[in-house]
């Protein structure tokens, strides 16, 4: 996130607001008394948008070779030692000496000196840049204090006195059940295996909102491979040549932030990725966004730059997604984690996590990628929200619309309803998320469904009782066509597409 808390945030109060009304995202939670920060609930038309995002990476990490696993969210210290979070999974922060505020060090510096950049900095060198830059307390005016470490994970009491920690990344919790997947997958390599789960991480006052989280959902992939594997991946033969917007850090470095649409294979001919096994997770990652339909010129990949990597990373890129309010937004990130995390984990529960290899014996490399789905959930409603002169509505894809057929009586009377109710109860039996809805005027009833990103609605009119025809309203033209009710299963078949069902077939 780029831009600063203080940016107006014109936009994302649009987008929360219609989220509340009806029914998508409520908070912060818990709202009756008062509301924490960082913690957000799903209303029932966010749960089914929570699903489905769900459900599109769960198909399509099946589709491409990765099994799920689940593992506990909480786990003792040990665990969050041996992974290097308990010294590493640390913020800057500063307190101000006068009304005691705690803010994150590096937020605030690129806030009132956006040029100067954090990353990679010392608390000692921030403490420095904040003296020269005069940066005072936002809210009191005081001077700030020197600025330190503040650990980001969430601690607990498991039973009497064990210190535990709700896991701050699926990850981990998947890398520590490594001795056990390679038995199941019969030793062979690489392995590929993904956890959906909660995540927690005890954010300084956010103030971001929805975009950042105390309590939120990751979708983490893990590829566990040998060395002699990354350079040369079959499954990377296949897709070499699609291109991918990409921003490598050496672009970076040269203070300019032009995106190079280049193939795959050019990335790595230019330098700018160095394994093919590593370049493939990236297309896996990308192509969830693509389908999902946010606009492409509203994200990008973006190499971290070396300065910037988590303690795991050899290498990292992010997807980003450019909000109107905050700028660029990290939605995923797939990490080149190498040996890190299993060497970590043999070193401290002195369990060997030695595979065979052509050099012998060796710990795997881990190729990640981590989904942020409520960051996802957030950008997919931002990209289609629209406010027209006429209405104000969410141009969601037909696949991931939480109801995607409405079905109306003209009028509640003459048979009209008796008929839409048999219509209804004739399509509920499909695949589809269909509702029923006979309240208010038909006009009233079409925004309605806009509003919550309906992309179609069946209406039963007089016509109908004479010709067994009814009209198929489309939310994006409201323009209107007649479908005999015998036709309207096949109708919504052609319509309501999966572009995951078109992607897999072209992957076979
Ligand atoms: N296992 C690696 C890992 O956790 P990360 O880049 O720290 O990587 C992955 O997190 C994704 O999780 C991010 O791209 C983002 O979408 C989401 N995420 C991280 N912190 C978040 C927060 N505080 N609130 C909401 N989503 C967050």
């Amino acid at each position: 996130m780029n831009k600063t808390a203080t940016a107006n945030k014109k936009h994302y109060e649009k987008v929360m607001m219609l989220s509340k009304r009806r029914g998508f995202i409520w908070g912060p939670s818990p709202e009756i008394f008062g509301g924490l920060s960082g913690f957000y609930s799903y209303g029932p038309l966010g749960k089914i948008i929570k699903n489905n995002v769900e459900e599109l990476i769960q198909k399509w990490l099946w589709i491409n070779g990765f099994w799920e696993v689940d593992a506990p969210t909480v786990s003792p210290e040990i665990v969050w030692i041996s992974s290097g979070h308990v010294e590493g999974f640390i913020d800057p922060i500063v307190r101000c000496t006068k009304c005691k505020t705690v803010y994150r060090a590096d937020k605030l510096i690129e806030e009132f000196a956006p040029n100067i950049h954090t990353s990679g900095k010392s608390f000692e060198e921030l403490t420095k840049i904040i003296e020269e830059k005069n940066i005072q307390c936002p809210k009191c005016g005081g001077k700030l204090g020197e600025v330190t470490g503040y650990n980001l994970m969430m601690k607990t009491t498991i039973g009497l006195d064990t210190t535990g920690y709700l896991r701050p990344e699926t990850a981990t919790t998947t890398y520590i059940m490594f001795k056990r997947l390679h038995a199941f997958f019969r030793e062979k390599l690489p392995s590929k295996v993904f956890q959906i789960g909660k995540a927690y991480r005890n954010e300084i006052s956010p103030r971001q909102g929805v975009l950042r989280l105390r309590e939120f959902t990751q979708g983490e992939a893990q590829t566990f491979i040998l060395p002699e594997q990354e350079h040369d991946f079959a499954d990377f033969k296949k897709i070499e040549n699609e291109k991918l917007p990409l921003l490598p850090y050496k672009i970076q470095m040269e203070d300019r932030e032009d995106i190079q649409n280049i193939s795959l294979r050019e990335a790595i001919d230019l330098g700018y990725l160095e394994k093919e096994a590593y370049a493939w997770h990236i297309w896996v990652a990308y192509k969830i966004y693509e389908m999902l339909g946010i606009p492409k010129k509203r994200f990008r990949l973006r190499q971290h730059l070396p300065d910037e990597r988590a303690h795991y990373a050899k290498d990292a890129w992010d997807i980003e997604f450019l909000t109107q309010d905050f700028g660029w937004v990290e939605l995923c990130g797939v990490h080149d984690r190498g040996d890190y995390d299993l060497s970590r984990h043999q070193k401290y529960s002195k369990q060997k996590m030695l595979v065979r290899s052509s050099k012998g014996k060796e710990v795997p490399h881990v190729l990640e990628i981590a989904f942020g789905i409520d960051r996802t959930i957030y950008a997919l409603l931002e990209a289609n929200y629209v406010k027209d002169d006429v209405r104000e509505w969410l141009r969601l894809p037909a696949f991931i619309a939480p109801i995607q057929i409405a079905v109306f009586p003209l009028m509640k009377k003459d048979g009209l309803d008796a008929k839409a109710k048999e219509v209804y109860r004739t399509l509920r039996q499909t695949e589809f998320r269909v509702v029923y809805d006979e309240d208010g005027s038909i006009g009233k009833r079409y925004r309605r469904m806009d509003e919550v990103g309906t992309p179609f609605e069946v209406t039963i009119d007089y016509q109908t009782l004479e010709d067994g025809t009814v009209t198929i309203r489309d939310r994006d033209t409201m323009e209107q066509h007649r479908v005999k009710i015998e036709e309207l299963t096949k109708e919504f078949k052609k319509l309501i597409q999966n572009p995951l069902e078109n992607l897999a077939k072209q992957m076979i």
